[in-house]
């Protein structure tokens, strides 16, 4: 039956690419395996109890709930995140100019849908979430990419890299950024960056995608403007998500933006799959109407604040002293670490062997070009003992290779 199909494939299956994490995972679920590797929450404080009795809502409401819904989301909920959002989206956003995705890479997947044709530009940071990026690439895309410091992206180099780009004949559609606690890097884009972000982004006439799944995960600090709100942020499609400040497995997540851009969304998403779950958006809206998404907030925030200490006091005593650069997040899931001496393949390996993962660095660069002294280290997952026991093994896995 291959070579039968094999004629049929579309130009895009021939060149599909699948997730380089959802691979890695695979190594991961051995028995004994400590796993910094999926950005995963902890499963430990999932409020099960509190989304059971929000499950209440099927005897109440079950005959509308059990029905498909509209592909726009379920009204109730997009009232509540109307308001719920409004303190971050700097205003509350009308119906239209929201939708319900099946997570926020849903979002990201129906933007560049309804933007992007094969061969077209996005700007990315390296690294950023290959999770996004790959998607992007299945799709057709190709990538112009800007490198990040500890305040986020470098976006001085953004109007170079757009009129070079433009100059060679390339087409730039939108930049997609992770302002908020940056997936694999953990940075966070400072105010004055990411007002330049916007102010560029709408000299040029290009298009932001905003992911922001962690901004309400910050454990120090205060709370930085998103670049929805900020001036200019009409150009800017905001994408939120319940996976990191609920559970992922609700697989609800919302977009922000332009009713137009909104509305073509809109339309691919009756194609793809009709509408999210009514199901999950009922109870997602249940639980936080009945107080329980504000009181579980500040739990996970104390959490894993908790596990991002132990992994800094794990590091500084475990990994051997000067081998490994990495910086404080202030929120987020995530550690970025670099090994100047060690490639990432074979302390990957080494890693390995010895029970303990992590998720190589290269993937996270769309064009394969950096990451090879990096691992990206996921510190929400795995329990305290854990955190310490994985990261001994890791430095032990360093000293091995120097
Ligand atoms: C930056 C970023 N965007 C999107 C997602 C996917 O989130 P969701 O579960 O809402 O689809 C993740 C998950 O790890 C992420 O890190």
């Amino acid at each position: 039956m291959t070579a039968f199909w094999d004629s049929l494939y579309s130009g895009a299956a021939r060149n599909i690419k699948p997730s380089p994490i959802r691979d890695m995972l695979q190594s991961c679920r051995k028995p004994g395996m400590i796993s910094f590797a999926g950005g995963m929450p902890d499963p430990a404080i999932f409020p099960v109890e509190q989304f059971a009795e929000a499950a209440s809502i099927l005897r109440t409401e079950g005959r509308d709930i059990l029905q498909y819904g509209a592909t726009e989301g379920y009204a109730p909920l997009k009232d509540f995140l109307a308001s719920w959002c409004a303190p971050r989206l700097g205003r509350k956003v009308d119906s239209d100019e929201m939708l319900i995705t099946s997570g926020s890479i849903q979002g990201a997947d129906l933007m560049t849908m309804a933007t992007l044709n094969p061969g077209e530009y996005v700007i990315t940071e390296a690294p950023t979430f290959l999770g996004v990026t790959t998607d992007m690439y299945n799709h057709g895309a190709k990538f112009l990419c800007v490198p990040c410091d500890e305040e986020g992206m470098l976006v001085d180099r953004l109007p170079a890299l757009i009129e070079g780009a433009r100059s060679e004949g390339k087409t730039v559609k939108f930049i997609y950024t992770i302002a908020t606690f940056q997936n694999p890097c953990g940075a966070t884009m400072s105010l004055e960056r990411r007002k330049a972000l916007v102010r560029i982004a709408r000299e040029y006439g290009v298009a932001i995608f905003e992911d922001d799944p962690y901004g309400y995960v910050r454990f120090d600090g205060e709370h930085l403007p998103t670049l929805f709100s900020l001036d200019g942020g009409e150009h800017v499609i905001y994408a939120g998500s319940f996976s990191k400040i609920l559970a992922p497995g609700t697989r609800v997540g919302w977009c922000c933006g332009d009713r137009d851009l909104i509305r073509k969304m809109v339309v691919f998403k009756q194609g793809v799959d009709t509408c999210t779950s009514v199901v999950a958006q009922a109870l997602v809206y249940q639980y936080a109407k009945l107080g329980h998404l504000d009181a579980f907030l500040p739990k996970i925030i104390g959490h894993y604040r908790a596990k991002r200490d132990v992994m800094m006091e794990s590091f500084a005593e475990y990994l051997p002293a000067g081998e490994a650069r990495y910086t404080k997040p202030e929120g987020g899931f995530f550690f970025w670490l670099e090994t100047p001496n060690i490639p990432v393949d074979a302390l990957f390996d080494q890693a390995i062997a010895r029970n303990v993962a992590v998720v190589k660095g290269v993937p996270f660069y769309p064009n394969g070009d950096g990451g090879d002294h990096h691992c990206r280290v996921c510190f929400t997952f795995a329990s305290a003992d854990a955190i310490r026991e994985g990261v001994k093994r890791l430095g032990d896995a360093m000293r091995e290779l120097l």
